[in-house]
């Protein structure tokens, strides 16, 4: 007979079993007792709502009921009952409880109790079973599939790019390594330098920056198609922002210009935003009212004017604001805070890169709404965009989101060999080993554009999440890689 032939609390609360006998296994919440009766909350995972479990000590043996602490994990037999409780509309009576996993009281770290983010950051591996992190990944989950479910429908093609390149796409040069070679002792060339030569790929390999070159690739042949996959940045920085190792969805489309491009990535940001909406209201209940709590500990000019399921609703139903980075940069010099001295970076002239507190207040102050920023300088942009007419710029766009700042980066690609080639030379982009980029250009070239956005930055702003090692079960930031 197979083990598991248990109901789904998220079933049981979705439809009427009133009068059915069936197994609920789950994990306790709570435990609370007295002479007559226990009522214990069972949380299975598929809902943010726990169950109630009603324990007759007549029925139940002492020695089971002792060991039914918040932590462990139980299996129980018994029939659905119209709950006298308020809370609940039925709840189980247990006609038997199996014990699967004991969790000492002593030492099980998780207590029915608010733990901080930074505590529960460290006991990483058992987070999820908190509300808040629960909800947390199953809202990441149906953002995952709602990517996937809104390319499918549009035709694209899902491309795996690989994880192992020799390219550093972003031309950042901030790449994690990737060798077999003995670091003790490595294989010299005659200069001194390593030889690359006898390692495992014959060559000096990285992880992944992007998968955007190879994703070009494929859409010179399939047209329309998308990645969906880790990648990686060894910059130090310990921001709120940033991972080094994060997931990015990267659209790349043949025959796509610069517009085409910003009008299918808000119509995809709205879809995705949209879909969670539809599909995890009790997860986003919780988070707003965690947002919302966590808001009333800040100081008044600091706290957001909407709340966490208003602001969703906001981005899915408001036009975003479409800016050169021109324009950006006029209203940025004039405004207060540039004046005032208040920005960090203060914003003297044309050419400036933004930082987080300039996007953050075109998006919060200024605008109060998504901003697509376009046609940056080139000087601030990788090789492969676009070059307008004017010399000057790139068809170059940034999404700017509330409260996350960039949240997607992209472009419309320069498909014009003898410009991309120029380009390369200028920032010194060897053109030998990008020779198969370069065939797309060689070979039946078409206008093209994609982007890519950052998933944990997409899953920081419908969560609410202030941090965004918060929204990965097991981050990777500089010095840590636990779990
Ligand atoms: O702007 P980026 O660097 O663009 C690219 O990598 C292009 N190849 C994308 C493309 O056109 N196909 O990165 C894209 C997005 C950023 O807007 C940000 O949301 C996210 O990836 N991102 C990070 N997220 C978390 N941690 C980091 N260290 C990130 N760096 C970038
Ligand atoms: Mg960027």
């Amino acid at each position: 007979m197979a083990f598991n032939k248990r109901v789904k609390i998220k079933s049981l609360l979705e439809s009427d079993f009133v009068g059915q006998e069936v197994t609920l296994m789950g994990w306790v919440r709570t435990k609370r007792s007295n002479k007559n009766v226990s009522f214990i909350a069972l949380n299975d995972g598929s809902t943010i709502n726990n169950y109630q479990v009603v324990a007759d000590p007549n029925i139940i043996d002492e020695e089971t009921l002792k060991r039914i602490t918040t932590g462990a994990c139980i299996k129980i037999n018994g029939q659905i009952v119209a709950s006298q409780g308020s809370g609940q509309s039925s709840e189980i009576s247990a006609s038997s409880i199996t014990i699967l996993g004991d969790a000492d009281p002593e030492k099980y770290p998780l207590q029915p109790k608010k733990h901080s983010l930074e505590f529960l950051r460290e006991i990483a591996h058992l987070r999820m079973r908190t509300n808040t992190f629960g909800a947390v990944f199953r809202v990441r989950h149906a953002l995952a599939y709602a990517v996937h479910k809104y390319f499918n429908d549009k035709g694209f093609f899902y491309i795996h790019t690989p994880i192992i390149t020799a390219s550093d796409a972003e031309g950042a040069g901030e790449t994690f390594k990737v060798t077999t070679l003995d670091l003790k002792n490595p294989p010299l060339n005659e200069d001194g330098s390593i030889n690359y030569k006898e390692d495992f790929f014959e060559r000096e390999t990285n992880l992944t920056v992007s998968g955007q070159l190879e994703g070009e690739l494929a859409a010179m042949a399939l047209a329309e198609i998308y990645t969906f996959g880790p990648t990686f940045r060894a910059e130090n920085s310990n921001t709120t922002r940033h991972l080094a190792e994060f997931w990015m969805i990267e659209p790349e489309m043949a025959f796509y210009d610069a517009e085409d491009n910003q009008d299918l990535a808000e119509d995809f940001l709205q879809y995705v935003i949209g879909y969670a909406l539809e599909h995890c209201k009790d997860d986003l209940a919780f988070l707003d009212k965690r947002a919302a709590d966590e808001e009333q500990g800040k100081k008044a000019d600091q706290r957001s004017e909407m709340g966490l399921l208003d602001r969703l609703r906001f981005v899915t139903k408001n036009k975003f604001e479409r800016i050169t980075y021109t324009e950006a940069i006029d209203i940025l010099r004039n405004s207060n805070p540039n004046k005032k001295k208040k920005f960090q970076y203060l914003i003297e002239e044309w050419g400036a890169d933004l930082q987080s507190e300039h996007e953050r207040f075109l998006v919060e102050k200024h605008f109060k709404k998504p901003v697509i920023l376009t046609d940056y300088p080139k000087e601030i942009k990788a090789f492969y965009m676009r070059q307008n007419d004017d010399g000057k710029t790139v068809a170059a766009m940034d999404i700017l989101f509330p409260g996350i700042g960039e949240i997607v980066g992209g472009s419309q690609r320069e498909e014009r060999m003898d410009r991309l080639t120029q380009r390369m030379d200028e920032m010194h982009i060897p053109q030998e080993e990008m020779w198969w980029y370069l065939d797309t250009r060689r070979f039946g070239a078409t206008p093209h554009a994609g982007f890519g956005l950052g998933f944990e930055r997409l899953v920081q702003f419908v969560t609410g999440m202030g941090n965004i090692r918060d929204v990965i079960a097991f981050p990777r930031t500089p010095g840590n890689a636990e779990f």
